[in-house]
């Protein structure tokens, strides 16, 4: 496996063309694409890394697989009322189909749909207090205390945030909302704006790969049903407009983020973190899909098959 992954990153940083990084956070703009990391973890607990590999990145929409995990953890199927389980084929900041739809994103990795989730685990609660539980809820997931947000990407996010705050009012106007409309938007700000490393962000998703438990630090995290559930939710939603693409070229379960992470999961076998903060037009990391490709080819992990 180390072999695997050394070969990959150096292909990685022998690539041209790298993407362009995210230029609507100005705080993500300023990132020099010509990074590139990756961390397996595999589900016997041993971490094979490559790369820049402890170098910290803005982990972004990946924080929606987790704040999913923790509201389906706080209020089981009853989320499924406020948010859809189907992919969009629309761009993650879209607001077409909130009109049609009545205001009920899609599915909760869309920005919409990740909008509500925040404000479902709300209940009545400060942000502060919201975003203290979401990064013990990191912490306890990666086994790692350090975890943390960046509050630099946090304002750069809110200073520039006007589509995500479109998109939250428009939802609060069909009547949905149970807390203000500025306290959910600076939830969702917050969470995104958590920083990792490839690494951590491995180790952070070993649970989806086992079964619903941390293989190293032995805590059920959710039921292996659940799991299963939020690795669908991730192989047909995981990818925005892209998750078709994904799903044809590396077969797993997946979720980007605009800073260039990608967390993939192999069930039964691994736990991926990703970081090239190059992305393709969909918004997508162009290094970081690429070398999923290439380790899901390597590995025969395709979910669809050797
Ligand atoms: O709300 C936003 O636009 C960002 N905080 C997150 C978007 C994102 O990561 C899309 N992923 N590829």
């Amino acid at each position: 496996m180390q072999q695997i992954v050394d070969e990959i990153a150096e292909e990685m940083m022998n690539l041209e063309d790298k993407g362009e990084v995210a230029h609507y956070i100005p705080q993500l703009a300023k990132i020099d694409p010509n990074q590139f990391a990756i961390s397996v973890a595999l589900t016997n607990g041993e971490i094979y890394q490559a790369g820049c590999a402890d170098k910290l990145f803005s982990i972004q929409s990946i924080s929606k697989v987790f704040t999913l995990t923790l509201a389906l953890g706080k209020l089981g199927d009853s989320i499924w009322q406020r948010v859809g389980r189907e992919p969009s084929g629309d761009p993650f900041n879209s607001i077409v189909q909130l009109e049609h739809e009545h205001g009920k994103p899609r599915n909760p990795f869309i920005n919409a749909g990740a909008i509500t989730i925040a404000d479902l685990i709300m209940q009545g609660h400060e942000p502060k207090e919201v975003l203290a539980e979401i990064i013990q809820f990191m912490r306890y997931i990666a086994d790692d205390d350090s975890i943390a947000i960046d509050e630099k990407v946090a304002k750069s996010e809110l200073e520039t945030g006007a589509r995500n705050a479109s998109l939250a009012y428009f939802m609060s106007s069909f009547g949905h909302f149970e807390n203000p409309v500025e306290e959910v938007l600076g939830t969702y700000f917050h969470h995104c704006s958590i920083a990792m490393n490839s690494t951590q962000l491995a180790k952070a998703g070993l649970f989806l790969a086992n079964n619903g438990v941390n293989p190293i630090t032995g805590y059920t995290v959710v039921s292996a049903q659940r799991a299963k559930r939020i690795n669908a939710l991730m192989l047909t939603c995981g990818h925005y407009d892209g998750s078709g693409e994904f799903a044809f070229r590396v077969g797993l379960p997946g979720k980007s983020g605009v800073g260039g992470g990608i967390l993939a999961v192999a069930p039964g076998n691994a736990s991926i973190g990703v970081w090239s903060p190059g992305l393709d037009a969909i918004g997508n990391s162009k290094l970081g899909t690429k070398a999923l490709e290439l380790l899901a080819y390597k590995t025969g992990w395709s979910v669809f098959g050797k």
